[in-house]
């Protein structure tokens, strides 16, 4: 993602909200945040990785689907955040957005694009994640990686297109409703900028209102399929005017 003008200009990250089109709701989207919660949806840098891995931990602590997914027992779970979200923020072909309240990260979401992770970072973030969790772990994490490529693979001309949705999290502690819609919809604003107009993901096909979250936002669920002991299912939305 290149840097605008504005960001270089300030040194620093504004607000997407305050320039997202889509920041008060799209027709069926989700409902807009709620009055006085003034969420600020800004894009994340390596500085915000130490306090972006302990959300994630936080919020997927309980989530049984990815942990039974991957092969994760809850101490893999908490190092793969500690090597992957300093890879989500220095990536390229990747973008992570965090969502604060008062000065809080409260959310995240990080997409990536063609080309993630880049081929020296995948390389340090494996030898990590091996380090940090050791080779049984890894092989599983692997063999998830590899279903999961294929249960996400598009045809190639549409691979440029595309804004994958690696993870969507927002902590129950946030006290403010609409933040996930939200962030969805500034990372369709960013991606459309420099051409992203398909957006896909891959989620728990049991959670029924994980479901309907996307359904709301316009995305279209796929044909669940077993993954691990769990069932998945990948999601697809166009913008209007991508070529189908
Ligand atoms: C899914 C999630 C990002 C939604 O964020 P949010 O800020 O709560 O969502 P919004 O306020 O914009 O929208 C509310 C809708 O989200 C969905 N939702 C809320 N909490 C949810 C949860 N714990 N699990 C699944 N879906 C949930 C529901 O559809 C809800 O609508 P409802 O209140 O009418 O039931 C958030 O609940 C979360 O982080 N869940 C755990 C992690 C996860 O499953 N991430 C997605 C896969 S990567």
């Amino acid at each position: 993602m290149r840097e605008t003008t504005f960001e270089r200009a300030a040194g620093g990250t504004p607000p997407l909200a305050a320039r997202a089109p889509h920041a008060r709701g799209v027709p069926g989207g989700n409902s807009a945040p709620a009055a006085g919660c003034e969420p600020r949806v800004r894009r994340l840098t390596a500085r915000d990785a130490p306090e972006a891995a302990r959300l994630a931990s936080e919020v997927f602590r309980e989530n049984q689907f990815y942990r039974s997914a991957i092969g994760f027992d809850a101490e893999c779970f908490d190092a793969y955040w500690t090597t992957f979200i300093p890879l989500a923020v220095s990536d390229p072909h990747a973008l992570s957005l965090g969502v604060e309240r008062h000065g809080r990260l409260v959310g995240i979401l990080v997409l990536a694009f063609e080309g993630f992770p880049s081929r020296p970072r995948a390389l340090r973030f494996m030898a990590a994640l091996a380090r940090a969790i050791g080779p049984l772990p890894l092989l599983r994490y692997a063999r998830f990686v590899r279903h999961y490529e294929s249960a996400m693979r598009r045809p190639h001309p549409e691979r440029a297109l595309e804004a994958r949705g690696l993870w969507l999290l927002v902590s129950r502690e946030a006290g403010c409703a609409g933040l996930g819609a939200r962030l969805v919809r500034a990372g369709w604003d960013e991606a459309a900028r420099s051409g992203r107009t398909i957006s896909t993901g891959f989620v728990d096909a049991g959670d029924r209102r994980l479901l309907l979250f996307y359904r709301r936002l316009g995305f279209d669920i796929g044909t669940p399929f077993s993954i691990g002991a769990v069932a998945a299912a990948t999601i697809v939305r166009r913008a209007p005017e991508a070529p189908c």
